[in-house]
């Protein structure tokens, strides 16, 4: 039977295509509440804090420090582990063929593994696999950090918590059940240390992720907490759904500003060998919040005109003074910003237009950064966002610095932009009843967690 054109989806098919991601403390109930989740809506899952385990496995079999970084980060990178599991089968955790699901519960691996987890290197090569694993969408995965470093644009993301004594207990009966016997008390300091440990260290501590529903699981039954997911998931999915089949379009683009972008498009295309790459599937009444990156003058039209929608941008105070330049910008829906400072008038103007469904492209940066590396956010998209409720698309952009010397395609000009960032409504009427600067701060690391991740796969 040919697919049916229509781009409308039900909320059916929505479900089944979900990210959704599991993070908490250890003991909250991540592992069996995913599983069982899993089960039921058909998808796979995967445990990501296995991984770290079958790491830090492979470093005391091999005799590697738990504080020899370099070491560590390469073992990581060689790992072959096989940790998908399909909906209906009981998950089985591989390296190289070895079954090693039983070897990564032993209690020296339980000892070491936050050390191994919190090296950088280590999180990098583990972070990639987890993305990977996502792709295809229909997967749940459990961790620390999923819903806000490595999988920020997930549908659904879930902050599990218990008070530590109950988690203790359940640990305690856990480790009962294979044969060691461990006191509650003993069990408790140490998920406590744990934790302490997982989140304070510096390289994506453990956090509850900006638009993760909080499900505290202190006096739920396992059922209670899995039918509570499972019941956000499907509404989550009835909202895509509702959104994707609204045909008013938010906005409607001039004519001379389409055919001028599509025209400048072509240049990039033909001069620079331009490429872009969308993983953004858009609903027509929906207008954005884009966020790129920044490395030259030239990225607001060159990111811009890539864009499935007119947008609005800050550009510098002072071109507005070029007279002709400024009638220029005017035109492209630029508008001033004083730099240096921050500049509340700017924000407010850009506000606005997001709440009057236009779509605004930022530089989450808050400047041009150089040198190859991503700088770091600043609070501006994260207010942004959270202020106007609209998904913010992220968007990375390379070669615009290099114009002159990829001049006829000696280096590509590319662009992609990455899957929406969206908040459910219920906790944004939560994050709008108070002006948290560091709630901004986050929501903008994970804006730029997701460009960083696009930044990885732009050679792919
Ligand atoms: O969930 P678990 O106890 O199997 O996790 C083992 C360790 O791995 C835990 O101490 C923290 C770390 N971990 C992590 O740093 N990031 C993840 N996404 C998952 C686990």
């Amino acid at each position: 039977m040919r697919r049916r054109l229509d781009p409308r989806r039900t909320a059916e098919e929505f479900l089944r295509s979900f990210i959704i991601t599991i993070d908490g403390p250890s003991g909250s109930g991540k592992t069996t509440t995913a599983r069982l989740i899993a089960q039921r809506l058909g998808l796979r899952h995967v445990d990501t804090g296995a991984m770290y385990r079958a790491v830090t496995l492979l470093a005391i079999e091999r005799g590697v420090d738990t504080g020899d970084a370099e070491r560590l980060g390469e073992l990581a990178e060689a790992l072959k582990i096989d940790v998908l599991a399909e909906p209906e089968r009981e998950p089985r955790i591989r390296i190289d063929e070895r079954d090693v699901t039983e070897a990564i519960r032993d209690p020296r691996i339980t000892a070491a593994v936050s050390a191994v987890s919190a090296h950088r290197a280590v999180r990098a090569a583990m972070v990639k696999r987890q993305r990977e694993l996502a792709d295809q969408g229909g997967v749940v995965l459990e961790g620390r950090d999923i819903g806000s470093v490595v999988l920020p644009w997930a549908d659904v993301k879930i902050y599990l918590d218990a008070v530590v004594r109950v988690r203790a207990e359940r640990r305690s009966a856990e480790l009962a059940r294979a044969g060691v016997n461990a006191a509650v008390d003993d069990v408790a300091r140490e998920l406590d240390v744990r934790d302490t440990l997982d989140a304070s260290r510096e390289a994506s501590p453990l956090q509850r992720p900006v638009g993760a529903y909080l499900v505290d699981t202190s006096e739920t039954t396992i059922e209670e907490q899995v039918e509570r997911v499972v019941s956000l998931a499907r509404s989550a999915a009835e909202e895509r759904a509702r959104t994707r089949a609204l045909v008013t379009p938010s906005q409607r683009i001039r004519a001379a500003y389409w055919a001028t972008c599509t025209f400048v498009q072509f240049i990039f295309r033909v001069l620079w060998g331009m490429r872009v790459k969308s993983y953004l599937r858009i609903d027509r009444a929906q207008h954005y919040l884009f966020a790129s990156n920044h490395i030259s003058y030239f990225d607001p039209p060159a990111v811009s005109v890539t864009l499935p929608r007119e947008v609005h941008f800050v550009a510098k105070d002072t071109l507005f003074k070029i007279w002709w330049l400024g009638r220029v910008i005017r035109f492209y829906n630029a508008f001033p910003i004083k730099r240096g400072v921050f500049d509340r008038e700017a924000m407010g103007h850009a506000l606005t237009l997001l709440q009057s469904n236009r779509s605004v492209l930022i530089f989450p940066e808050g400047g041009r950064v150089a040198g190859g590396k991503l700088g770091e956010a600043r609070s501006g998209v994260g207010y942004l966002a959270i202020r106007s409720g609209a998904p913010v698309v992220p968007v990375y952009v390379e070669g615009t610095d290099r114009l002159k010397d990829s001049f006829f395609r000696r280096t590509r000009v590319r662009v992609i932009h990455g899957k929406p960032i969206r908040i459910p409504a219920e906790l944004l009427a939560e994050y709008q009843s108070e002006d948290d600067r560091a709630l901004y701060r986050r929501y903008s690391d994970m804006v730029l967690a997701a460009i960083q991740a696009l930044k990885e796969r732009s050679r792919s």
